[in-house]
């Protein structure tokens, strides 16, 4: 069981590169795992791969949102809006020519949502502040959106300011912050986790760097388990 009753989450970062695929594929295989349709959108993808599995351009995020939730959705659905330089989706937009507005991106992340047990994952691109299209942030995507957003944080030295900046502009356009996750990709040791506690009320989660893994997220999806689902056997 669902432990809210959400449509979706908005998977943020404090940055590019944190683990935003990771864990939304996580996500997206741990909902469809306990019986949920669940609908990925990576709305628009930068530093796409050129003629690459009968695509022209091809989006490794959207894909990997694919496998994991085991989607029906097309990639045209899942991604949409594709550039291949592996610049910011708004410069790269810009430099191509293409005009992606608020609504094109907005209507991209509304799929039907056939039954109650329909849930939309949506990756945003960047942090939380980063453009994803001209004259638009991240944010405002997430805020017409109004999903509960989840904040992934690369878990180093120098985290916890990034979280805090992160988590108040979250907060400050009246978002829920479902939770934020630390992820320990680089295979550091902070001692981020004791210290972020004396300062925000959410569910924090720590991720260790998975090695040895083709896929990451299989692994993660066992650490987010407790936080979505109350009871692990539901
Ligand atoms: N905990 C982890 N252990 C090992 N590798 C990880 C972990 N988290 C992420 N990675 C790897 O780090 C890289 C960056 O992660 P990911 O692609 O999920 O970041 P992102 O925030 O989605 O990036 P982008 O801004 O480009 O969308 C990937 O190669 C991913 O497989
Ligand atoms: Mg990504």
């Amino acid at each position: 069981m669902c432990s809210e009753n959400s449509r979706g989450f908005f998977i943020t970062g404090t940055d590019t590169g944190v683990g935003k695929s990771e864990v939304a594929a996580a996500l997206c295989a741990l909902f469809a795992e306990k019986g949920f349709e669940v609908h990925p959108r990576k709305p628009v993808e930068s530093g796409c791969l050129i003629e690459h599995q009968g695509e022209a351009l091809f989006p490794q995020d959207g894909h990997t949102l694919q496998i994991a939730s085991q989607s029906k959705d097309s990639l045209a659905e899942i991604t949409p809006f594709r550039f291949s330089q592996p610049i910011s989706p708004e410069r790269a937009a810009r430099l191509s020519g293409e005009h992606v507005s608020l609504q094109q991106l907005v209507n991209c992340c509304q799929p039907p949502m056939q039954s109650e047990n329909s849930i939309r994952v949506v990756e945003g691109a960047g942090g939380f502040y980063s453009p994803i299209a001209e004259q638009l942030l991240n944010a405002d995507l997430a805020s017409t959106l109004n999903l509960p957003v989840i904040l992934v944080a690369e878990d180093r030295l120098g985290g916890i300011n990034q979280v805090l900046l992160t988590r108040s502009a979250i907060l400050e356009k009246g978002l829920q912050l479902k939770c934020i996750i630390l992820n320990n990709r680089l295979n550091t040791t902070t001692f981020n986790i004791k210290e972020l506690e004396n300062w925000v009320q959410e569910p924090l989660i720590t991720l260790p760097i998975i090695q040895h893994h083709k896929r990451p997220w299989q692994v993660m999806k066992e650490s987010l388990e407790p936080l979505f689902f109350k009871n692990a056997s539901d």
